[in-house]
């Protein structure tokens, strides 16, 4: 079943509580928290300390994206702060292998992002090892951008290549997302739609990611 998981980048930083618990109210199972450090995307957000914040605020499952150059120094500081899902950047990462073990062990679950330049065929030999693997349907650094309409051939041309191997990985989309696309982005074979401004900037926040849900649980009983 398609899960949608609410961007915190376009909630209400000065009323995060509020924002998170009107999206568990809603029904959202996860929490989607983007980690930005002005280096490997042109923007800033939060870090571990809000983080922390909010792991002592929510049960729900924290799905923390890091777009941060050398993330390997920081994996400890994230799961200490209470990350569920951990995603680090392909292009980012020199030993992959290795970081996508160092996160398990630290009893997260692991996950590859790729940029829209990254073909997903260079996740081949890792992808038995990773809990999920985002697809970036933007450049990543802002919310708010417009969809790349080519980023659902890459989540097709995933979901054979985790099909062929017989294995359990989710495919997650990230970048543009609403009301528009998702179902396209689940009959394509995506499990986790992030929507941000979707939500957030919508009249009813409630209403949008109750709407985006039937639609990528109707669209998930079609596929
Ligand atoms: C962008 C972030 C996204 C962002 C999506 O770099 O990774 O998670 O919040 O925002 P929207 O849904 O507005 O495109
Ligand atoms: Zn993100």
């Amino acid at each position: 079943m398609a899960r949608i998981a609410p961007s915190l980048l376009a909630a209400n930083f000065v009323s995060l509580g509020e924002d998170i618990d009107v999206m568990e109210t809603a029904g959202a199972k996860l929490l989607h928290l983007d980690v930005m450090d002005g280096h490997f995307v042109p923007n800033l957000s939060i870090g571990p300390p809000v983080i922390t914040a909010i792991r002592k605020h929510t049960q729900l499952i924290l799905d923390v994206h890091l777009m941060i150059s050398n993330p390997e120094a920081l994996i400890e500081t994230f799961v200490e702060a209470g990350a569920d899902y951990l995603s680090i950047h392909y292009e980012t990462v020199k030993h992959l292998d290795r970081l996508i073990d160092q996160i398990r062990e630290g009893g997260v679950q692991p996950g590859v992002v790729v940029n829209p330049h990254t073909p997903v065929s260079l996740l081949e030999d890792v992808l038995a090892k990773c809990h999920h693997v985002l697809v970036m349907s933007v450049n990543p650094g802002f919310g708010g951008q417009d969809f790349i309409a080519s980023s659902l051939e890459k989540v097709r041309t995933l979901r054979l290549l985790i099909e062929e191997r017989g294995l359990d990985v989710k495919i997650e989309i990230d970048g543009g997302m609403g009301l528009k696309n998702t179902e396209e982005a689940v009959r394509s074979g995506v499990d986790i739609v992030v929507a941000g401004s979707a939500i957030f900037c919508s009249p009813s926040p409630v209403e949008t990611f109750r709407r985006m849900q039937q639609i990528a649980d109707q669209a998930g009983k079609n596929h």
